[in-house]
């Protein structure tokens, strides 16, 4: 369908076109003065001074035009030139109706589907994840959804970081602990055992202490970085030992993930890029894009029109070690050879922004991209606690994920339970939506790139603009909806046919659920789930205010209250729809 903004541009241009003027000049805006008008268009004063008229002319000869269509109850010239909108009942129901009975409640599919990789998630092996990995999973997981949505080809990869020093560290500890371990007998020629020789929380255990003790040991700093290159210049026994890390981390990731309801097409590493490294860097230097400064091999990034200056972007090391650079680089070749995206997305903590410019335009300039392939970064800031530091557990230290999620939902039992009564079982399971729904839409409903204070009290209140107050007002519709049809009456091809022109707060509701099209469009074309929350917290919003200003199911006009119900459904449509976008779900009840 098309959307409602777009059919009173039309009619707008046509308008001004009528009356002599450019069809430009018709463009209409959602309005900013909610109290005096619904749209405005700004034209005649743009108009103006192309025409050399006083705007308010234009706008009255415009304003008569327009007067003449159905399409509106109001249309008005204030000065210096604006139009004022508002909409007729009757045509905005006729559209309601229209996206009642429409595949998507009349969203569109984008006009071209590409074929869209997201990085997103990229935990690191064998450390726990924690709240810094949090953000990139809910918003990336949140741009898959909203991508598919629009019928593009999403893939979405988590981009384990698997390749770097704490592997080797890692390795260098268990040798310490456990010398007699096979793994590091050079003369073993035999298979390794299938069983790790460590579960989940001792490798956990055994990374921050083996970081630990390097930080104030030089030598073990050193054994480790040894560890490290024998490792990834295929060391039997260290490989042996890096593939039960592996399996055991992605067990517990997949696990974690699992209960943030976040899903990757792909569990790529970092390490399956290295097959690309060897071929990439020749590639670079015989086109002469690399060269030697200083021993490392560098490709110069930075442009005229730079007004920070941006380093050189590093190849390999001068001991000729690759780094993260160089990973997400081959990456790049793996992820265009395989997939050919037209586009990939990172997000990624906005403090590796410069990074990502270095990497972006290395890959621009060596022709590692074809030039349509866009590469976008999505940074996003630090979920703080409430002293405005990073997010840390009362007792100071990282806080997991998985104990973040057992805080919310044990708050959110607590307050299921002390509404009114349920049973234990039914309350942790309503307790784990209702907070899975807390912690994504906390986060969400903040632009992307800002730092956000992660607050408990304020997150799990099932007031203002949380998760839990979205759920609430989808749970009260639904509970509507089934008294309605215990009475006997069925949401079949409902359609509303009768409200009131005078109702101010169905009007309003009615324009609300009409401004549904386009949201999910907008939202990811910015990449922007914010966009998104905002507009299901305004339906949210208007729904309650028409809740309680009319008397629904005691309606005794049968197509006064079938009208209504058809606008509750609608409405209850579009908000779960936009929660699933979002990487959540409503409860039946709370
Ligand atoms: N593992 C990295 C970290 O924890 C994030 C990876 C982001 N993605 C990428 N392609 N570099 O900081």
């Amino acid at each position: 369908m098309e959307k409602i903004i777009d059919i009173i541009t039309k009619e707008a241009a046509k308008a001004f076109s009528d009356c002599g003027y450019e069809e430009k000049y018709g463009i209409v805006s959602v309005s900013n003065r909610p109290d005096l008008c619904e749209y405005q268009c700004n034209g005649a004063m743009a108009a103006a001074k192309t025409y050399k008229k006083a705007p308010i002319m234009i706008a009255n000869e415009v304003v008569e035009r327009l007067k003449q269509s159905r399409m509106f109850s109001m249309v008005e010239a204030v000065m210096p030139g604006f139009i004022n909108i508002k909409l007729s009942l009757d045509f905005l129901t006729k559209y309601v109706n229209e996206m009642l009975h429409t595949e998507h409640h009349g969203c569109e599919k984008a006009k071209e589907s590409k074929t869209i990789m997201i990085d997103y998630g990229g935990p690191n092996v064998a450390k726990p994840l924690h709240v810094g990995h949090l953000r990139s999973a809910i918003i990336g997981e949140s741009l898959k959804r909203m991508g598919r949505f629009l019928g593009h080809k999403v893939i979405g990869d988590v981009h384990l970081g698997d390749w770097g020093l704490q592997m080797g560290l890692i390795i260098t500890e268990l040798k310490k602990r456990k010398p007699e371990l096979v793994y590091f007998d050079e003369s073993y020629t035999g298979e390794y055992p299938t069983e790790a020789p460590f579960t989940i929380s001792e490798l956990e255990e055994i990374y921050p202490a083996a970081s630990a003790y390097s930080k104030e040991h030089p030598e073990y700093k050193e054994e480790a970085m040894e560890a490290t290159y024998l490792l990834q210049h295929g060391n039997r026994g260290y490989q042996a030992l890096w593939n039960h890390i592996l399996e055991i981390s992605v067990d517990d990731l997949k696990k974690n993930y699992k209960k943030l309801n976040v899903e990757f097409d792909l569990w790529k590493k970092e390490s399956d890029a290295q097959p690309y490294i060897p071929e990439m860097v020749q590639y670079m230097k015989d086109q002469g894009y690399a060269y030697v400064s200083d021993g490392a091999l560098v490709v110069d990034v930075k442009e005229e029109s730079d007004t920070k200056e941006i380093p050189p972007c590093m190849i390999l090391k001068s001991d000729g070690a690759s780094l993260y650079n160089t990973t997400d680089l081959a990456t790049i070749v793996e992820r265009m050879k395989l997939f050919h995206p037209d586009e990939i997305i990172y997000v990624v903590d906005k403090r590796q922004e410069l990074y990502f410019e270095q990497v972006f335009r290395c890959a621009r300039k060596t022709k590692l991209v074809e030039e349509d392939t866009s590469l976008r970064f999505l940074g996003f800031g630090t979920m703080n606690g409430k002293d405005g530091k990073p997010f840390k557990t009362r007792a100071g230290g990282v806080m997991r994920l998985e104990h973040l999620i057992e805080e919310i939902n044990d708050e959110m039992f607590h307050k299921i339970t002390q509404n009114h009564e349920v049973e234990e079982e039914e309350a942790r399971a309503t307790a784990k939506i209702v907070g899975l729904s807390a912690i994504k839409y906390g986060d969400l409903s903040n632009q992307a790139s800002k730092d956000y204070v992660f607050d408990v009290e304020r997150f799990t209140s099932f007031e203002g603009n949380t998760g839990p107050y979205i759920l609430y007002t989808i749970v009260r519709i639904k509970s509507i909806l089934n008294k309605y049809k215990e009475q006997g009456g069925s949401v079949d091809g409902l359609q509303a046919v009768k409200l009131e022109e005078t109702n101010e707060s169905t009007k309003a509701l009615v324009l609300e659920a009409a401004r549904f099209l386009g949201v999910i469009e907008n939202a990811f074309a910015e990449l922007a789930p914010h966009k998104v929350c905002s507009y299901i917290y305004n339906l949210a919003n208007t729904f309650n205010h028409f809740y309680h200003e009319t008397k629904i199911l005691g309606e005794e006009d049968k197509e006064k209250k079938e009208s209504y119900i058809a606008l509750l459904l609608l409405t209850e449509q579009i908000l779960e729809t936009c929660i699933d976008v979002l990487g959540f779900e409503a409860a039946e009840r709370m």
